[in-house]
């Protein structure tokens, strides 16, 4: 008997678990904008950072909006990228995170864009904070 009863509040505590899961799982779905820096980490961590002076394939990101394109201290950019006369800014990132390529042809930076307009607003966002 003992036993049963401790199955029974098991599959109890089952149930719950599942039944909040209908609620949180769902609220998540719903919130589906990710943070600047979750973004970050899936799209460009793999050859960007954002600490000051560390390059990894692409120049470091810190301090990067409000900076001349091009002028990461140590980093061998395209002539592209070095002689676009670009200064960064949130407008300018949309459309060069948009479309790399197409913004800056020429560009050795090997991304597809992100094509999702609130994903790069939070990423810009948070890569404005980064200094
Ligand atoms: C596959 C590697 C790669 C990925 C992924 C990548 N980048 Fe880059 N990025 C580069 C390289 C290489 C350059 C230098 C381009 C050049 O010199 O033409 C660059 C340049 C840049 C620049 C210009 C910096 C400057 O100092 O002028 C910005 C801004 C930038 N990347 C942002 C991003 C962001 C934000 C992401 C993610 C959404 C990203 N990149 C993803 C490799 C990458």
């Amino acid at each position: 008997m003992e036993r049963v009863g401790r199955l029974d509040s098991m599959a109890r505590q089952i149930a719950g678990a599942v039944a909040l899961c209908g609620l949180v799982c769902a609220a998540g779905g719903a919130a589906a904008q990710q943070s600047g820096e979750q973004i970050f980490r899936r799209n460009c961590a793999v050859c960007h950072t954002v600490k000051e002076g560390q390059n990894r394939i692409g120049p470091s990101l810190f301090g990067v909006v409000g900076r001349k394109a091009g002028t990461a201290p140590n980093f061998a950019y395209s002539e592209a990228n070095k002689k676009s006369g670009v200064v960064w800014d949130a407008a300018n990132l949309d459309q060069y995170l948009a479309d790399p390529r197409k913004f800056m042809p020429g560009t050795r930076m090997v991304f597809a864009g992100l094509k999702n307009p609130e994903d790069r607003k939070a990423l810009i966002d948070w890569l404005a904070q980064q200094k």
